[in-house]
C-alpha cells in the first residue's frame, strides 16, 4: 500500500512538470490583479540609478532582492537536475528557493537526493521546505517534520495549501478539517524552523490570513491567482488518465481564486506579525516592484523557470531573474524611491476590476494614493 502511494506520488510529480511545459497552464479570464495598478511617474526621481539598493531580509536572511524562485518539484528523479539548476541560480544571485513537496522522500528516503541537491548547490542560499496541509491529518508530525527540514538544512518550512488541487484531483487528499488548529500546533511545538503557511494559485483571503497569523505562521506565501492554474494541470492529468468526470471538473474551475494583487492587499491589511511573500503570475520586476508597494515583503516566481531547469540551463534561470531584477530597479527609479522600504510606501493608483473588489472587501483603493513622490 505504501509503495503505491509512493509510487503514485511519483508519477504526479513528473506528470505536473511534463504538463506545465507541454500545455497552456496559466489562468485564462482571472488576471493576476497587477494591471489594475499603476505607480505615478517621477520626471525628478533625485538619485542615480546606480545607488538603489534591492536588498531585503526574509525569514531571517538577507537577500539580494525580495524574490524567491517559488516552490515547484522533488520526489522523482528529472527533479534532481531541476531543483539543482534552481539551487545554483539562486546561490549565485543571493535570492531564496522553495522546493517542492517533500511527501514522497519521507515515504521514500531514495529519493531525498532529488531535495537535498538544492543545499549542496545553495549552501548560503535561504532554502524553504514544503509539505502539504493535508498530509498534518494523515499522520505527519514532528518527526517527520524534523525530517523534512533536515533533508535541505532549511531556513523555513512551507505547509502548503492547496483545497483546490486537492479537490479537482481524482486521488485528492481532501479532509482540511481542523488545518488550522494543525497548523497551530505545529507552530507551537516547532522551535527549529520557521513555518510559512503558502497557497498554491487560488489566493488567500484577509480572514484566513488573519487566522495563520494567529496559528503562529512566520510568513504568508498568499499564493494569488492569476498565474499558473493548478485546475489546469490536473485537468490534463484526467485527460491523459481518461478520467472525464474530472477532466470536467479541472476545466471548471481553471480560473478560481482570489487575484495575486488582491490576495496581497487583503492579508496586508488584516495581519501586521507576518511576512507576506507574493507568489502567482508575478511575470516582470514590474510586477515585484508593484507587489512590494502593495504589502508583501517578497515575490515567488515558479513557471517562468521551469523550462531553464527542466533543461539543467543554469545560464538561462539566472538571465531571466537578472531581468526581474533589473525592471524591479528600473521601476524604482522611474518613481524616484532608493531602497525597498521606501517602495513599500510609493503612491499607486487602483483602478478597474481590482478597486471594484477591494471596494466590495471594504479596503479604501485611495489609501495607496498620494504615499510618496
Ligand atoms: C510544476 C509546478 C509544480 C508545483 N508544485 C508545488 C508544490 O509541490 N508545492 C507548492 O507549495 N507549490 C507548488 N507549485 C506552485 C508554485 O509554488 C506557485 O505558487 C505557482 O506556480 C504560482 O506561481 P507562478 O504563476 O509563477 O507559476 C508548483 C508549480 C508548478 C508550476
Amino acid at each position: 500500500m505504501e509503495d503505491l502511494i509512493t509510487n503514485q506520488t511519483i508519477n504526479r510529480k513528473s506528470e505536473h512538470v511534463d504538463i506545465a511545459l507541454s500545455e497552456l497552464i496559466n489562468a485564462i479570464s482571472k488576471e493576476s490583479g497587477f494591471n489594475d495598478v499603476d505607480f505615478i511617474h517621477c520626471a525628478t526621481p533625485e538619485l542615480d540609478l546606480s545607488d538603489i539598493d534591492t536588498r531585503v531580509t526574509l525569514l531571517g536572511r538577507e537577500l539580494s532582492a525580495p524574490i524567491i524562485i517559488a516552490a515547484m518539484t522533488g520526489g522523482y528523479p528529472r527533479a534532481k537536475l531541476i531543483n539543482g539548476t534552481l539551487a545554483e541560480a539562486a546561490e549565485i544571485l543571493n535570492i531564496g528557493m522553495g522546493v517542492g513537496s517533500q511527501r514522497a522522500a519521507i515515504q521514500n528516503p531514495a529519493l531525498e537526493n532529488t531535495f537535498s541537491i538544492t543545499r549542496k548547490k545553495a549552501p548560503n542560499a535561504l532554502l524553504i521546505g514544503n509539505i502539504g496541509a493535508p498530509q498534518l491529518n494523515l499522520g505527519f508530525g514532528i518527526k517527520e517534520i524534523k525530517k523534512t527540514v533536515e533533508m535541505i538544512n532549511a531556513d523555513a518550512l512551507a505547509i502548503h495549501l492547496n483545497p483546490l488541487q486537492e479537490a479537482v484531483q481524482p486521488e485528492g487528499d481532501t479532509n482540511f478539517s481542523n488545518i488550522l488548529e494543525k497548523i497551530s500546533e505545529i507552530c507551537l511545538k516547532v522551535d527549529f524552523v520557521k513555518i510559512v503557511a503558502k497557497e498554491t494559485g487560488a489566493g488567500i483571503s484577509m480572514e484566513v490570513g488573519k487566522k495563520l497569523e494567529e496559528c503562529g505562521v512566520s510568513a504568508i506565501d498568499i499564493g494569488g491567482a492569476g498565474g499558473t492554474s493548478f485546475s489546469a494541470v490536473e485537468k490534463y492529468r484526467a485527460k491523459m488518465q481518461k478520467n472525464i468526470v474530472f477532466e470536467k471538473i479541472g476545466e471548471k474551475f481553471w480560473d478560481w481564486g482570489i487575484p495575486t494583487a488582491q490576495s496581497t492587499v487583503e492579508v496586508a491589511a488584516s495581519t501586521s506579525n507576518v511576512e507576506i511573500i507574493s507568489t502567482g503570475g508575478i511575470r516582470s520586476g514590474i510586477d515585484v516592484a508593484k507587489a512590494i508597494a502593495l504589502g508583501a515583503d517578497a515575490t515567488g516566481i515558479a513557471y517562468p523557470l521551469l523550462k531553464p531547469a527542466y533543461g539543467g540551463d543554469v545560464g538561462t534561470a539566472i538571465k531571466i531573474i537578472e531581468e526581474y531584477i533589473r525592471e524591479l530597479r528600473t521601476t524604482m527609479f522611474l518613481i524616484g524611491v532608493k531602497n525597498i522600504e521606501e517602495l513599500k510606501k510609493a503612491s499607486l493608483l487602483i483602478t478597474g476590476n481590482l478597486a471594484e473588489r477591494l471596494r466590495l472587501r471594504n479596503i479604501d483603493p485611495k489609501r495607496y494614493v498620494n504615499r510618496k513622490c
